[in-house]
């Protein structure tokens, strides 16, 4: 008997020459012959990750054969319309499809509006980002949205036309471009699970359209509503109760997992897949090289489950990844699942999501600066970070969203913790709530049913700047400033391409104005969503002021990163330096090599130098952050909050190859 897989491939090339001739017939006069020939080459090596996906999810459709020809034309006619510029670089990411990898990369995110007020003015502030050394942009959501409540513009109301207050598409395109040709890569949200109920789809449905209606889930009664609620999860329980809310005007229940106005994709149907699928395309050729694709968790529904991260999530995905491969292969996938580390794993993957945000490192470095203890952070990075060679992590310290504890309970006990009353702990810790907390942040949908509840706050004011400032004590802002540079300093040499949220590097603090706005005060993750001030980043290069000695900093973190080949596309170890309030990992590339040390604790540590040399390093080393030569006699002295990157040389790897 021919086994799965086989039999797989040969129903995929024979459903690929089937489609062959058709697409000749109605393609092939449109195009240059060359070019035609080469697309058919794409097609062809990639087919097989295509047919895989969608016959998985709609195989027993009697209907299959015609929607996967359609999403086939559709990803065609994509290609077809790719710009020439475009096309040049899909070229060049063919050859090294893991070029996010490399240690030039350094990210960052800004709401444009917030930012620089349109996409016109952000082309002035390329400078700024150039300064600081940023070489990808991600622009938080930046198409129409409702008026008013629209979630951060995580509602969508057309994914062809941008917020009008920022300016044109055409625009956009031309912000894209200049970014490009100065080696920065922009980063734009695919807003996947669902769109906003003012979408031209969801208007269509209200008005009774059946094959618009079944674009979404919809339900007439309470009756399977209330059977899948069973096992459902409220995701925003302040904005309302289960998963599902009622329109009157249809008589029917929306799926609405996030707001009542966002309502849920319906993946199930095979022709709103091939209709993102577009959508999808018509971002990628716009000159947007990393899609995020978000809340990925949430795709697919089955009733008895709590519908995330099941299989056919995976499928969708799979079926969006193929589809850049083939149309636009410049383009990644980035995945944001804020969900178990174990499930985050599963999206990342070549033919899946090649990027990944890590909420799981985030979320501990947070941990860390609480209990000042690395266990945990250390033991769930050895169990978790590496993943597929070819893809990579997405390192943040804050992002525009909520601080959830999105670590595994194994971790926590294995660092001696109660897990459910260690994540309370930190909630409170962080909304200063906690005796002896320098932390002030706000509670973001806390569940009075299960105790759970996530922080919001920029960076800062969580790591104890703003409450230092307002006592006015200059040893607990220089602590404050230390613990900023730390965390960054951790992202951006642990492996990975770093994110900054723009305002973190010259230590914006909280912005409360949002209590006063209506459409705002009962979301507190706007409290870490402040117009950027560009007064403030003024004073960058003074180093007698926080944001001054914040930024140099990380600009000086940047360069460490971009200069040292033991941070291009290096391995990353990790190592108990016997001491457990200093995390440390060895990063290796052929003979380069890199120590990172850091202290998470307020006092100074300290760590046998008998153990540092065990690990291949000599008595006297190079601090290239701090620029200094270190001898350690007896012990390495490390200062409260120190960051350190020991360049260690050869030395290392040579002790590692002895040991081997
Ligand atoms: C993602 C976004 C978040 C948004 C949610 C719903 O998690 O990061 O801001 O609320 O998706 O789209």
């Amino acid at each position: 008997m021919p086994s799965l897989r086989l039999d797989l491939s040969v129903r995929s090339n024979t459903t690929l020459q089937r489609l062959r001739p058709r697409l000749e017939e109605r393609y092939a006069h449109r195009v240059d012959p060359g070019m035609w020939e080469s697309f058919k080459r794409r097609l062809e090596s990639q087919f097989e990750a295509l047919f895989a996906p969608v016959f998985a999810l709609y195989g027993d459709h009697y209907d299959f054969f015609f929607h996967l020809e359609t999403i086939v034309q559709t990803i065609t006619e994509a290609w077809i319309e790719r710009e020439g510029g475009l096309c040049g670089l899909d070229a060049l990411r063919e050859e090294d499809r893991s070029w996010f990898q490399s240690h030039r990369m350094v990210g960052a995110t800004c709401y444009v509006d917030l930012f620089a007020g349109g996409f016109k003015a952000l082309g002035d502030h390329l400078p700024y980002l150039k300064e600081l050394g940023i070489t990808y942009l991600h622009l938080m959501p930046i198409f129409r949205s409702p008026e008013g409540e629209d979630d951060g513009g995580y509602a969508v109301s057309d994914y062809r036309n941008v917020d009008p207050k920022l300016g044109t598409v055409e625009e956009l395109r031309e912000v894209a471009t200049l970014f490009r040709q100065h080696g920065i890569s922009l980063a734009l949200d695919f807003v996947l699970n669902h769109t906003a109920d003012e979408h031209e789809w969801a208007k269509r449905a209200l008005d009774g359209d059946p094959n618009f209606q079944a674009y979404y889930r919809m339900f007439p009664d309470r009756e399977l509503p209330d059977a899948y609620e069973r096992n459902l999860h409220d995701v925003f329980p302040d904005d309302h109760d289960g998963a599902f809310s009622y329109r009157p005007r249809i008589k029917q229940w929306v799926w609405t997992t996030f707001h009542t106005y966002q309502w849920d994709l319906n993946y199930a149907n095979p022709a709103l897949l091939r209709q993102m699928t577009e959508e999808m395309l018509f971002l990628a050729n716009l000159g947007v090289e990393v899609i995020r694709m978000d809340a990925v968790a949430f795709l697919w529904k089955e009733l008895g489950t709590d519908c995330q991260n099941l299989p056919h999530a995976h499928d969708v995905l799979r079926v969006f990844s193929a589809a850049a491969r083939i149309a636009a292969p410049a383009t990644t996938l980035k995945s944001e699942a804020i969900v178990h580390p174990d499930e985050v794993r599963k999206y990342i993957h070549m033919d899946e999501c090649q990027l990944s945000y890590n909420p799981q490192l985030m979320a501990l470095l947070w941990d860390a600066l609480a209990t000042r203890k690395t266990t945990g952070l250390r033991v769930a990075m050895e169990r978790r970070f590496q993943i597929d060679p070819g893809c990579a992590w997405v390192n943040y310290v804050r992002c525009h969203d909520d601080i959830g504890w999105a670590f595994s309970d194994e971790e926590v006990e294995a660092a001696g913790f109660d897990p459910r009353s260690h994540r309370r702990f930190l909630t409170k810790f962080y909304t200063g709530q906690h005796e002896g907390s320098f932390s002030r942040g706000l509670v973001f949908q806390e569940n009075p049913e299960t105790g759970d509840a996530r922080v919001s706050g920029m960076t800062a004011s969580l790591a104890g700047l703003e409450h230092a400032i307002e006592i006015d004590d200059p040893a607990e802002i220089e602590l404050a400033i230390r613990r900023i540079v730390l965390l960054h300093g951790v992202i951006m040499t642990i492996g990975g391409m770093p994110l900054i949220y723009l305002g973190d590097e010259i230590a914006m603090l909280n912005d409360y104005g949002f209590e006063d706005d209506r459409e705002k005060y009962a979301d507190s993750r706007w409290v870490h969503r402040p117009p950027f001030d560009w007064e403030r980043s003024e004073r960058r290069h003074d180093n007698s002021t926080p944001e001054g000695r914040v930024y140099q900093s990380l600009q000086r973190l940047i360069q460490l990163r971009t200069q040292s080949l033991a941070f291009d596309r290096a391995e990353t170890e990790f190592v108990d330096v016997g001491n457990e309030h200093v995390f440390a990992f060895f990063r290796n590339r052929d003979e380069h090599s890199a120590l990172i040390i850091a202290n998470f604790s307020e006092n100074p540590q300290s760590i046998s130098a008998k153990r540092l040399r065990n690990l291949g390093l000599r008595k006297t080393v190079v601090d290239t952050f701090k620029g200094e030569v270190i001898t350690a006699g007896h012990e390495l002295d490390v200062e409260p909050y120190q960051l350190m990157v020991l360049a260690t040389g050869s030395s290392h790897a040579a002790a590692r190859a002895a040991l081997d």
